[in-house]
This record gives C-alpha cells, structure tokens and sequence, in this order.
C-alpha cells in the first residue's frame, strides 16, 4: 500500500511516521511531504532514509491512504486532489471537521459513522477526543446532561515552532536573556496562558469552540450543554483537562472505573494522579480522580490526561485508517 504523510516535519506528522512503524500498518512505499522548505531534507523512517518532497498534486498519484497534518489551508487544497486521485484522505486539521459529507470519527466511539464516506475524513480536535474519550462510556450507562471542561494543553499541541519557543524561552530564562516570543501572545515558559488559537467575538476561544462543536457531533448529541475554558500551559506534551460532568441518571465512582474497566482505549486509576509526564508517549486516555461532583448531582468530577500527539491525532488517524483497510 502506498502511503503519503503530509506534514511529515511537523509535530504531528513525525508522530504519525512513528506509530505507522509501531502498528505495523501495511506501507509498501511511504512518501513523505512537507512544505517547498523541507524539501530535500530526509527523514528516517522503517528503517530507511526518505526524502521529503513538497506536496504537489502530483505527489498524490497512486495514493492508497494519506494522512494529513498541515494546516487547513494545505488540506483545504491538497485534500481533495489527493481524494479525487483515488487517496483515502484521513485529516488532522479542522479543514472538513463541520462538513456533513466527511465523518469526524473517534474509532471507539463513533467508528461506525465511517460508513458512506466519501474519501475524506477528519481526524477531531485532540481536546474534543480526550473529552469524548473520558465521557462516552459514562453516557452510555447515565445519559450526558451537560458538561464543564477546563484544559491544560501542551505547547506541541501548537506545533513544532512551539516547542522550539518554549525551549528556547526557558533557556534565555537560565542565561538571564530577554524573553521573546512569537508563536503564543505571551511568554509560556513558567506561565499559563488563557489562549488556544485566538479568541471569537463570543469572547470564547477558537479552542473552546471547537471542543463544543466537536463533541457534540462525535457524541452524537447536538444540543449537549457544553463550556470549557482552555489553557496552554508548559508542558511539552500530553494534555490534561479537569472535566466536571452531570447526568440524567445516578452514577457513582464506583460505577464509574467499572464501565472503563470495558472502555477500550482508556485506563482508569481508583487511586493515584495522572499526569503528563507518566503519559507522554502512550497511547491511552488516563482517568484518575474520579469522585462525586459538588456542583451537580447526579454528577462525576474527573481529571484526564492523554498524549494528544498519540491518541489525540497520529495514532487515532491511524486507527482509522486500519479501520478502513481492514473492511
Ligand atoms: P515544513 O516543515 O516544511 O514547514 P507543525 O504543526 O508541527 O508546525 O507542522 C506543520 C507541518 O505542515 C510541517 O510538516 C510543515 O512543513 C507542513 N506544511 C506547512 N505548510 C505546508 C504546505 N503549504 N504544504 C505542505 N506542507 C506544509
């Protein structure tokens, strides 16, 4: 099977060569694009140099799967080229997430709305499938009535730039330089940031809204009431998020860790403090925390933490793409 990562330089699109390898997902001939300032630069991937060419529309042809991570711009372009020459287009960014036509699939939970595509499809937000991750089992068993969410996301999260910007900014702090800054509106080194990705006229973040949006259709609830505050914060990868649920029917903790106990895809603590520096790297959606909310009852306050570089983009596209190949 021929298969193009586009975006192969950035954060994401490295993560996805990676998890290819480890999943052992069926590559015959990998091609690996960037942008025209990549080009030339090799990579190394199942055990070989790859060079990285710029994605053209002639870098689609005899695509079987490709997996975008390039921005919106590039997938709003190049997505459709590559679908219309016959690729499986599977995209991280929010380019098609709203469009009725390409599903916006978390494998677990909504696998079967791959049903029908139409060649592409977006892979969600990774706010909107740590979410969804931590709540769909319990939905299941005491119906969602609404859902609070505040975010501690990391700066991978923003790219690759945007981990060169915190490095960077902690090491003029240790040499006692100015601190400069250009991909984040403030300083993030030993600072937390109520901004992801611009604020709306709402006065709500683009971050905050897409963590609504997207969880409502993935969940399959359109009208789920649903706030969030989302917040960059130091970490260099793994997201965290604080989510305080309410639901239609009583759930207690103890219900709780026993529906993850079957929630494949999520790993559920009774005692102890996830964190991202134990989850960076791993694939699940770790709960802990689990406790009887004080504001709504029924209710379940959690804290969640998981790779968003994994199961929040590279690995869940990827998953989806065994999905497809398999049926
Ligand atoms: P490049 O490294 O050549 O700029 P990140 O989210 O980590 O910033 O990564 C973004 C990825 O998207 C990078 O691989 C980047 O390549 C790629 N990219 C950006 N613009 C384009 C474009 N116009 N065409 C193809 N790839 C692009």
């Amino acid at each position: 099977m021929t298969v193009a990562v586009v975006g192969a330089t950035g954060a994401v699109g490295r993560e996805m060569v990676a998890v290819l390898e480890q999943r052992r997902f069926p590559v015959g001939e990998l091609r690996l694009l960037a942008s025209v300032r990549s080009g030339g630069r090799t990579l190394t991937a199942f055990g070989r140099d790859h060079e990285i060419r710029p994605a053209e529309a002639s870098s689609f042809d005899g695509v079987d799967v490709a997996l975008f991570s390039a921005g919106s711009e590039t997938a709003r372009v190049l997505g459709p080229v590559a679908r219309d020459k016959g690729a499986l287009v599977i995209d991280n960014s929010s380019a098609f997430r709203m469009e009725p036509d390409c599903p916006l699939v978390v494998p677990e939970l909504n696998g079967d709305d791959l049903k029908g595509h139409r060649g592409i499809i977006a892979n969600p937000n990774c706010s909107a499938i740590l979410l969804c991750m931590a709540v769909a089992p319990l939905h299941r068993a005491a119906g969602l009535e609404r859902i609070v969410a505040c975010t501690y996301q990391a700066v991978s999260g923003a790219g690759a730039r945007a981990m060169d910007e915190l490095r960077r900014q902690e090491e003029a702090e240790r040499t006692g330089q100015p601190l400069e800054h250009s991909v984040f509106p403030k300083v993030i080194a030993h600072n937390v940031i109520p901004w992801v990705t611009g604020i709306l006229p709402d006065g709500y973040s683009v971050e905050e809204s897409k963590l609504r949006d997207e969880t409502r259709r993935i969940l399959g609830l359109p009208h789920l009431p649903l706030t969030a505050t989302c917040v960059r914060v130091p970490v260099f990868r793994a997201h965290s998020q604080a989510i305080h649920a309410a639901f239609l029917r009583a759930i207690s903790p103890e219900d709780a860790l026993a529906l993850y106990a079957n929630a494949p895809g999520v790993r559920a603590l009774a005692e102890g403090l996830p964190t991202p520096r134990e989850v960076a790297g791993t694939d699940d959606v770790v709960v802990g925390r689990v406790r009887v909310d004080r504001a709504f009852s029924p209710g379940l306050a959690l804290w969640c933490v998981m790779d968003q570089l994994r199961k929040g983009a590279a690995l869940n596209a990827v998953q989806i793409a065994e999905r497809l190949v398999r049926s």
